[in-house]
């Protein structure tokens, strides 16, 4: 076979591999998520006070430039490299508990346990926007362009 033939056969063979992995994408990335996890007591129990927060994916990404890994992670906390069509786990399979410890009577204030969901989400959206922040010029981080405090992210619905 000679040399040309063969590169071609080859570059067949690979656009075949493409389009064929391509129909086994992984997890399709969303360019906006409603942050609503309806196990949560409080919203099982009445409609929800508040709106849920619309979180702009994609923009975060390719605007705010900010990598995949600095929110995803693995099963250690490593930050995870990905791309288009890899599968990607919700923050809740791993962050299993939905519901922060009652405080008993009397009882310090405990360290916070970032396997509960609500801890791990406003451990990573909140914290960075306070480093956002600060480096806006709030020493604080909490007034800035980046939503740091309740209010901004948790919009009140008007009844
Ligand atoms: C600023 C933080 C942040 C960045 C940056 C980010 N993500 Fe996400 N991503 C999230 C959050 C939060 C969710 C919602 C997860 C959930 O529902 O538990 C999510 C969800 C996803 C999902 C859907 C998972 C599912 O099963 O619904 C995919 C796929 C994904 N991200 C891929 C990516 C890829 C690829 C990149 C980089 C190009 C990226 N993300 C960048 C925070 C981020
Ligand atoms: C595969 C399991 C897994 C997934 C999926 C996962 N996490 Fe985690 N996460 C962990 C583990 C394990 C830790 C470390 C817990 C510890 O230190 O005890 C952690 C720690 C954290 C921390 C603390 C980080 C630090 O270094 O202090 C934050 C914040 C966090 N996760 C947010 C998220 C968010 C947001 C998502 C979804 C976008 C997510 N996690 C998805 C397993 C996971
Ligand atoms: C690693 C940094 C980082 C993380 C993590 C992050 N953000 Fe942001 N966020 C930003 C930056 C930067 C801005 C834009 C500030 C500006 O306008 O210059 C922003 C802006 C926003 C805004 C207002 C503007 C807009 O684009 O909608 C919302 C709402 C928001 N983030 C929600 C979230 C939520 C919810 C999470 C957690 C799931 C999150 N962010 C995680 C960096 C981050
Ligand atoms: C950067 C945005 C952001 C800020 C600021 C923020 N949160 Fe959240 N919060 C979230 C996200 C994202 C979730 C997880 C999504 C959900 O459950 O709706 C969440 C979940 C919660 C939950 C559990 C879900 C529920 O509806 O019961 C409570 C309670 C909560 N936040 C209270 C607060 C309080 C109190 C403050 C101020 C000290 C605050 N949050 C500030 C983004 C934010």
């Amino acid at each position: 076979m000679n040399k040309k033939l063969l590169t071609l056969l080859l570059a067949a063979g690979m656009a075949v591999i493409f389009v064929a992995t391509g129909l086994y994408a992984g997890t399709d990335i969303p360019d906006t998520i409603t942050m609503d996890y309806n196990k949560y007591k409080k919203r099982k129990k009445k409609p929800p006070k508040t709106k849920f927060i619309e979180f702009a994916h994609k923009k975060h990404n390719v605007e705010y430039k900010i990598s995949c890994g600095d929110c995803h992670h693995d099963k250690d906390n490593k930050p995870l490299d990905l791309k288009e069509g890899d599968n990607v786990q919700k923050c809740a399979e791993c962050h299993t508990k939905m519901a922060k410890p009652k405080k008993k009577k009397g009882e310090k204030k405990k360290k916070k346990d970032i396997l509960v969901l609500e801890n791990a989400m406003h451990g990573n959206c909140i914290d960075c926007h306070k480093e956002v922040n600060k480096k806006a010029g709030d020493p604080k981080g909490k007034k800035g362009p980046a939503p740091a405090t309740c209010a901004k992210c948790h919009i009140k619905n008007k009844k």
